[in-house]
């Protein structure tokens, strides 16, 4: 291979603390050009970011991981990322949780792009890549949210319900979430309990909106599939520093949003996604939900 052939491009994310400066040039990569709203199984709903703005966006705010890019030319790698453990993937399974509290500040499309892009390695049977996702910033965002909102008021969501026999994770994750070292709100406060249970109408304030849907004539292993991809997404976004949270709440209120988003009528709505910079100290975002011990959900057979 000729050594002046560039060929992948290596993204290197600087944290930048508070009291840092940003100094490196900020290079967005051809393949994820600002006009292309529409690539794949993404859609983009938001006004296009120009290298210009996304260095408005980006440089120079204090809070966001920035990323810098830099080409590799031929086969002579000079300067490999550092996989700390800090850094590793381990680490960022455990980083990320749900957020449920966003800092308004925008998202630069480029950090979305890249995760997708990753996202997009997940396997699925016959390569079908089922996934369909729709992303809403900006005033199609707000418009959205309002549209949701509104009709969240008139009436309840309409979803499966869970099968009683899963009753028992949902009342523990209730305590947890709405507890002392949750949102804090008493049980017989039912009006606070109301308005917590409504931000989720508002995607829990997040900057960026998306809905993932699916063909509904596939079959149950290709909605695995989409988790496969959407698990991908979301490591994605937290190794950016980027918090989201998955909700099927949302849709409760599918025709709102597939009329909101455009999805077409043959597709099946299976969550929403809210994403944003998660607002760090709060106390909601930093909840640890616990787990079941591997043994009630794995078992080894070796005779
Ligand atoms: C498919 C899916 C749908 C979810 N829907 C909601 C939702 O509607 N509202 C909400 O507050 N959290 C929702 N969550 C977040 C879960 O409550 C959360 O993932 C779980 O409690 C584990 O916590 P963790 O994500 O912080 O590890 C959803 C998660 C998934 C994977």
């Amino acid at each position: 291979m000729s050594s002046n052939i560039i060929i992948p491009i290596e993204v290197v994310y600087h944290r930048i603390t508070k009291s840092s400066q940003f100094t490196s040039n900020f290079l967005i990569p051809e393949r994820l050009g600002p006009s292309d709203h529409r690539s794949g199984s993404t859609t983009y709903i938001s006004q296009p970011i120009t290298k210009e703005n996304f260095a408005m966006n980006g440089v120079g705010h204090p809070d966001v991981q920035h990323p810098t890019t830099r080409l590799v030319r031929g086969t002579q790698v000079t300067d490999q990322r550092e996989h700390t453990r800090r850094d590793s993937f381990e680490s960022y399974v455990h980083l990320r949780r749900s957020v449920r509290f966003f800092k308004s500040d925008a998202v630069p499309r480029p950090l979305l792009q890249m995760s997708l892009q990753l996202a997009q390695r997940a396997p699925s049977n016959s390569n079908i890549q089922p996934w369909r996702v729709r992303i809403a910033s900006s005033n199609a965002r707000d418009r959205i949210v309002g549209s949701l909102h509104a009709e969240a008021l008139k009436y309840g969501p309409s979803i499966p319900p869970l099968p009683k026999h899963f009753h028992r994770f949902r009342s523990e994750l209730g305590s947890f979430l709405y507890g002392k070292d949750g949102y804090n709100i008493a049980r017989e406060d039912k009006t606070s309990l109301e308005q917590a249970r409504m931000r989720n109408y508002e995607f829990f304030g997040a900057p960026v909106c998306a809905v993932v849907s699916i063909d509904e004539t596939l079959a149950p292993v290709d909605v695995m599939t989409v988790g496969m991809f959407l698990q991908t997404f979301i490591l994605a976004l937290a190794e950016k520093g980027l918090g989201t949270c998955l909700l099927v709440s949302v849709t409760g209120y599918s025709h709102v949003l597939k009329r909101e988003f455009g999805i077409d009528e043959n597709q099946h709505l299976l969550c929403g996604i809210a994403i944003g910079w998660p607002m760090e100290d709060h106390k909601v975002n930093n909840l640890r939900t616990p787990r079941e011990s591997l043994d009630q959900q794995v078992t080894f057979i070796e005779e």
